[in-house]
């Protein structure tokens, strides 16, 4: 049997209600903060996402998922949402009206990562983008906005971790400082941070090989290198979040897997996750759009890990997973001929509903709509056909009721009304 492929994996029915249900509160509650929803492409040319997220990093060096098709172009799956919304920003000149643009974009990302819980190859991401805003204010709402997402849908223990990365006027003396740092400790660092040491130094802060935290230990910490100007809207950024009543921890060592990064960064760290425990990210990218041939324009967003939010929600499932309002038995040929547009116009009117048109007994159609756990069953057999009346037993109170046909679907919107 041909299974799924490895890091991958199917949402199921008896799930798909919660995600639905993550989704749409997410889509609310962004819409209400001014962001519009963006549908992107799954696939980009190779070049977007090198240039964008950098050429040193795990994700463009290691895990993209990239081929050559049929003409020999390098194409890649989006590892992110992020460079293929800033590349449609400057394709359609969404800047030309009006600069200021607020996005959201659901959907999958693909990542060749060791798989493992809270972290696949295929995951999902809800992002949101600001274009065109550089006050540290927007940073505060935007975080906000995260933040009450999660605490809407019940997810336990979330706190943001901020930090500064400053910006290319005062990076530089960071990243020597760095290097000046790390000179001596350099026999005691693993492969990968000696090779980062030359190619992308700010990752030295966050490798989790034990020997590389102890020797990292007392390294420069980048809040402490920052321009005044990175200085005044980091604390602006932090007073914002204050006056939102948002609870935040400086990390001084939060350094992000991509390299787009200007300024403040973010990650939200929640319960049940166990190692993977980052259940969104993101941060300001005042640079990335004039990287990519747009005109200069501040940029800020985050994206949350959907799979893990949907893993750590104290939601359940079950409570989304849709019940039927109504379950049709019919029995006999002409029931269930009379049954078609019956149903038909059940679920036209909004009702759910559900019918197999099989020619099963009475009590086996009984015990299939115990098993959906159908809210009312409607019977209709010869001798209601010829009455003119179905007979709709709540399945709770077990009571039942003959409604007639005529104007049926209004009759039993009325009754389900009342149920
Ligand atoms: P990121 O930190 O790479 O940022 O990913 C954001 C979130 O996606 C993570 O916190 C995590 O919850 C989830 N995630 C990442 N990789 C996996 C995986 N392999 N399996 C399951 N979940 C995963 C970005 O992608 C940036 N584009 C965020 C951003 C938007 N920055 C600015 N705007």
């Amino acid at each position: 049997m041909i299974q799924l492929i490895r890091g991958f994996k199917d949402i199921l029915p008896d799930e798909a209600g919660l995600w639905q249900m993550v989704e749409q509160t997410a889509i609310r509650l962004f819409t209400d903060f001014g962001f519009k929803e963006i549908r992107v492409p799954l696939m980009e040319h190779t070049e977007l996402f090198a240039r964008s997220i950098g050429e040193g990093t795990d994700i463009v060096e290691k895990e993209m998922y990239t081929f050559a098709d049929r003409k020999g172009e390098l194409l890649t799956l989006r590892p992110e949402a992020t460079a293929s919304v800033a590349r449609a920003y400057i394709q359609h000149k969404l800047y030309a009206v009006d600069p200021i643009r607020k996005f959201f974009t659901i959907g999958p990302m693909f990542r060749r990562e060791r798989p493992q819980k809270g972290r696949y190859r295929q995951f999902y991401q809800i992002n949101a983008e600001v274009y065109g805003i550089d006050s540290p204010l927007m940073d505060a709402q935007l975080i906000f906005m995260l933040t009450t997402l999660l605490a809407r849908l019940s997810v336990p223990e979330a706190r943001a971790h901020i930090n500064s990365l400053g910006c290319p006027a005062c990076r530089p003396q960071f990243k020597e400082a760095l290097l000046a740092f790390t000179a001596e400790a350099e026999d005691r660092l693993c492969e990968d941070c000696r090779r980062r040491r030359t190619q992308n130094p700010l990752r030295l802060l966050d490798c989790k090989v034990p020997t590389c935290r102890e020797a990292m230990a007392g390294a420069p910490a980048l809040p402490d290198f920052l321009c005044d100007d990175c200085r005044d809207h980091f604390e602006a950024v932090k007073t914002g979040l204050r006056d939102l009543g948002v609870d935040v921890v400086i990390d001084k060592r939060l350094v992000r897997g991509l390299d787009y990064y200007t300024r403040t960064t973010f990650e939200v760290h929640a319960g049940g996750l166990g190692a993977q425990s980052a259940v969104a990210g993101g941060g300001r990218y005042d640079g990335l759009i004039s990287t990519l041939g747009g005109p200069a324009t501040p940029a800020v967003g985050f994206a949350i890990g959907f799979d893990r939010l949907v893993e750590i929600t104290a939601l359940s499932a079950a409570d989304h997973d849709k019940r039927p309002d109504i379950f049709v038995a019919a029995l006999g040929e002409a029931s269930r001929a009379a049954a078609l547009k019956l149903s038909s116009d059940l679920s036209m009117a909004g009702i759910l509903t559900e019918i197999d048109f099989s020619s099963k007994s009475l009590k086996s159609l009984m015990k299939r709509a115990d098993r959906l756990q159908a809210k009312f069953v409607l019977m209709l057999g010869e001798s209601e056909l010829e009455s003119g009346a179905a007979m709709l037993r709540n399945m709770g109170t077990k009571e039942q009721i003959p409604v007639p046909l005529e104007n049926f679907a209004a009759r039993v919107k009325e009754i389900l009304g009342e149920a």
